[in-house]
């Protein structure tokens, strides 16, 4: 059986391809679908997002999709950036450039008052089935940035727990501890257990 990943950032692709390449399921990125351009995320919520790229790829690709959506929590921020995590500082900002902004937003903020979340939220959608869960990491942001792995705001991103930030950890580290990881574990468990349903049914399916 095939799943599409429903994003077309290759960090997150590969993150996610990492932690289930362990189902018994063939992982589609949407390289593999040119056709499919940028999606729209203008939901007001992490939810809604997720919701949007699932069902869309789902519609357009007529397989099973998967889609997360990310963002970054920060208490001194009122919670922002959240749901605009992707564009804290404008419209096609890179990963520096929000890092960046955000650095600056906290450099009057003192070290016991950094603390931020990671939550994901993970859609799947194939036909009349949605199925949603969620996960988060707390961490501390700091005041430079530390490490080369990752992506996003990993280098700036402080898990206690590890004593690293996300940046210092490898791929499968992160993926062990991180919001993205866990989400995907969670879905992991259900799709386990309706996968065998959701096969058979499309076996059963009349062949055209
Ligand atoms: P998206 O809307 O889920 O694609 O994610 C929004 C933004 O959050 C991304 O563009 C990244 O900057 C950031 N982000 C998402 N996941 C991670 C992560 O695991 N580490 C660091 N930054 C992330």
């Amino acid at each position: 059986m095939k799943i599409v990943l429903a994003t077309h950032n290759k960090d997150k692709c590969l993150e996610m391809m990492d932690v289930l390449s362990n189902l018994n399921i063939e992982l589609l990125s949407l390289h593999e679908f040119p056709e499919i351009g940028e999606i729209i995320e203008d939901g007001a919520t992490l939810e809604e997002n997720a919701l949007i790229k699932a069902r869309m790829v789902h519609k357009l690709t007529k397989l099973p999709a998967l889609a997360d959506d990310t963002g970054l929590e920060v208490d001194a921020l009122g919670g922002d950036p959240g749901v605009f995590s992707a564009r804290y500082s404008g419209e096609n900002a890179s990963y520096s450039d929000n890092v960046n902004k955000l650095l600056k937003e906290m450099e009057n903020v003192p070290n016991d008052k950094r603390m931020a979340k990671f939550r994901t939220v993970m859609a799947f959608v194939e036909g009349e089935m949605e199925l949603i869960v969620e996960d988060c990491v707390k961490g501390i942001i700091t005041n430079v940035m530390k490490g080369i792995d990752g992506f996003g705001y990993d280098p700036v991103f402080y898990v206690p727990e590890m004593n690293k930030t996300y940046a210092e950890m490898s791929m499968k580290e992160k993926n062990q501890i991180s919001h993205r990881g866990k989400a995907l574990m969670k879905m992991q468990k259900l799709l386990q257990e309706r996968l065998y349903k959701i096969f058979h049914q499309m076996e059963d399916l009349p062949k055209t």
